[in-house]
């Protein structure tokens, strides 16, 4: 049985180093070499390999560069020491739903999660600190980033206090730039093959963003800079403009495979049917058009006129297609020598709209809409200060996403990207799932812009956070939408996690005392995690996803444990006596019979559990006689 420690793949978010290396290899296996920690890559053959084409980062060329970028790219492939414990107390349907709410720092969370979900998300919509000067923007710690994170949302004693990064701290968009590259780096990997990511953003970092963006998904994946009119109202006061608009940037994961859905078309009224047309309505279209086609030829209508080609304009036609037309009688003549208009059916019209660049306050909502519909819900007001509207994010829901598909926001405030996925599921019956991820920032009742938000955490009696107030929107959200929707029976639930210090506790002997170091580190588990916290980190570090179903049996008076139709089993039972392995093993291959999964089954148990080594050799034994060969311990 091979043990489990902080340091074996079990243990580990996604390598992602190792995962690049793969990929290198797959194009130029010359590249792959030994160096003294291992596989390596031959940065000689890499340039032999690109010719004159090579650059170093102390050659000058095009692109974007800042203070720290080389660390932002390591901070993205570093591994996390963390997990996510499940909090079924906090939860809303916690046996049925796919969403998942994460409490946590992103960065840390998206490292966690690139197992079990890299390339299966479709859309990701974020909305990051703009970077106005008020804005808080998070400080990564390359040392221990999980300390920092804990301490940072005052979760150890002693915490480090969360502040705004000014634009007097001369390092102003650095550190923007420092924290936003790693996340979007990982954020790509989450992406679907066919997926996109949207990013609201203002003026004051949209140019970097721009620029950062096109390094990390490829300027050629570029699919538009939308333009939100979030305002309409004109501020009188504004020393230069009054400005009415936030930008969306969106990047496709790959532009030729982008999975574009199309707008519900809303408005069909301009299609009429006066004259009975068995083909349904119609609107008249012209027939000519300012695009130069080469078309040229003459049309004589019925009361005689010839009309050629009008000069300045084209045909919209071929003369087949025009002579088809007419047979069909699908032409309006008009009198004299009007020009005459062909039928557009509506039947025969793409069955939604092709977004456009520019979402109008009308088409996609406007920040005074998002805070109606915040006060509203929690109806108290000012509680959440920037949320955006639920139909901005539906919009991108319907241009990008499809019934099914895994929505995710890891900026997401008081979760209206959640919101808006339930509203979208109930005009569609999407069945889409979120994954949203958001910081347990405090809140301080002593600063003004945070003193409503404090005192309604206060009243729901929970601890002073902005994700205390993201899952209680999410839960009026869903109890809103069942009872104007009574015939909804889609999913309205959410699971929460929490990021915390991985289960498994690191082998950090104390020199001065190393039998007692040996002794403590017997159980390997962090004292005071559930059989829950344990199983969930297995789930994550083997790459299932966090909604599997599990099922839970006693076998031989242990809880055992079958995630994913038999993939893992895991029986973490604190004692298993010599007497009890047969038993529990025979249960355990018969359940394992019983769900016939597809593929190879992990077994896992507690290390500490077996009083010594020989139950553990018999179990380990008996499951491999009967084809469980995988079996490990924690
Ligand atoms: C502009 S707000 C998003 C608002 C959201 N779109 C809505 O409609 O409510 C950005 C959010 O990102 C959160 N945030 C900032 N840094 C974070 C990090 N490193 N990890 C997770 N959340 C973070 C902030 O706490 C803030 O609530």
């Amino acid at each position: 049985m091979q043990k489990i420690d902080i340091d074996s793949p079990e243990a580990q978010s996604a390598n992602l180093v190792a995962g690049n290396i793969e990929q290198l290899k797959s194009l130029f296996p010359e590249l792959i070499t030994e160096g003294p920690n291992g596989v390596s890559v031959n940065v000689d053959v890499l340039k032999s390999l690109v010719g004159d084409q090579a650059v170093t980062d102390a050659d000058e060329k095009y692109g974007l560069n800042w203070h720290g970028k080389r660390r932002a790219r390591q901070m993205a492939l570093s591994p996390s020491t963390g997990t996510l414990r499940p909090c079924p107390e906090e939860s809303v349907d916690w046996d049925s739903t796919k969403n998942l709410m994460i409490e946590g720092e992103n960065l840390e969370v998206l490292k966690l999660l690139q197992k079990s979900y890299c390339g299966k998300v479709k859309l990701i919509f974020i909305d990051p600190p703009y970077n106005t000067g008020r804005d808080f923007v998070y400080p990564d710690n390359f040392q221990d980033n999980i300390k920092n994170y804990l301490e940072l949302t005052g979760q150890l004693e002693g915490g480090k206090k969360i502040s705004s990064n000014t634009d007097a701290s001369g390092r102003f968009h650095t550190d923007w730039l420092n924290m936003m590259y790693p996340r979007l780096k990982l954020a790509k990997n989450m992406l679907h093959s066919r997926g996109a990511i949207f990013i609201s953003l203002d003026d004051t970092e949209v140019a970097n963003a721009r620029s950062m963006c096109d390094e990390i998904f490829g300027a050629e994946n570029f699919l538009a800079s939308i333009v939100w009119e979030k305002v309409h109202t004109r501020k009188n006061s504004a020393k230069t403009f009054s400005i009415s608009h936030d930008y969306v940037l969106a990047y496709a994961k790959d532009i030729l495979q982008w999975d574009r859905t199309l707008l519900p078309r809303d408005d069909t009224s301009a299609y009429q049917n006066p004259d009975n047309d068995p083909k349904g309505p119609w609107k008249p279209d012209p027939v000519t058009a300012h695009n130069a086609y080469s078309a040229d030829y003459k049309i004589t209508k019925p009361n005689g006129v010839v009309l050629s080609r009008p000069s300045g304009r084209f045909w919209a036609f071929s003369e087949d297609s025009i002579n088809s037309k007419i047979a069909a009688n699908e032409i309006i003549w008009g009198n004299g020598d009007a020009y005459p208009m062909i039928k557009r059916y509506l039947s025969e019209v793409q069955d939604g709209l092709v977004p456009i660049t520019i979402f109008s306050r009308k088409f996609a909502g406007d920040t005074a809409e998002a805070k109606r519909e915040i006060d509203e819900l929690f109806k108290a007001q000012g509680i959440f200060d920037y949320p955006k509207p639920c139909l901005l994010i539906q919009r991108l829901i319907q241009i990008s996403s499809r019934p099914g598909d895994i929505v995710m926001d890891f900026f997401s405030g008081s979760g209206t990207t959640g919101h808006a996925v339930f509203a979208q599921n109930v005009i569609d019956d999407g069945g889409r799932r979120f994954i949203l991820v958001q910081l347990p920032e405090p809140l301080n009742p002593d600063n003004a812009e945070q003193k409503a938000a404090a005192d309604y955490c206060d009243k729901l009696n929970r601890p002073r956070k902005i994700t205390e107030l993201t899952k209680e929107r999410l839960r009026r959200a869903a109890s809103k939408i069942r009872d104007e929707n009574p015939m909804f029976a889609g999913d309205t639930g959410f699971r929460v996690f929490k990021l915390d210090h991985s289960n498994i506790r690191a082998w950090n002997p104390n020199p001065a005392d190393l039998a007692a170091s040996l002794f403590d580190h017997q159980d390997h588990l962090l004292e005071g995690r559930s059989e829950g916290d344990v199983l969930y980190e297995l789930l994550l570090k083997l790459g299932l996803d966090l909604c599997v179903p599990i099922e839970r049996r006693t076998i031989a008076g242990c809880g055992v444990h079958s995630i994913g139709g038999g993939v893992l089993m895991a029986c973490l039972a604190e004692k298993i006596t010599r007497e009890q392995v047969e038993s529990l093993s025979q249960g355990i291959l018969d359940w394992h019979k019983e769900l016939a999964p597809a593929g190879e089954t992990t077994c896992v148990f507690r290390d500490s559990s077996f009083a010594d080594d020989v139950g553990k050799t018999n179990l380990t034994a008996i499951l491999a006689q009967h084809g469980v060969q995988n079996v490990r311990s924690l």
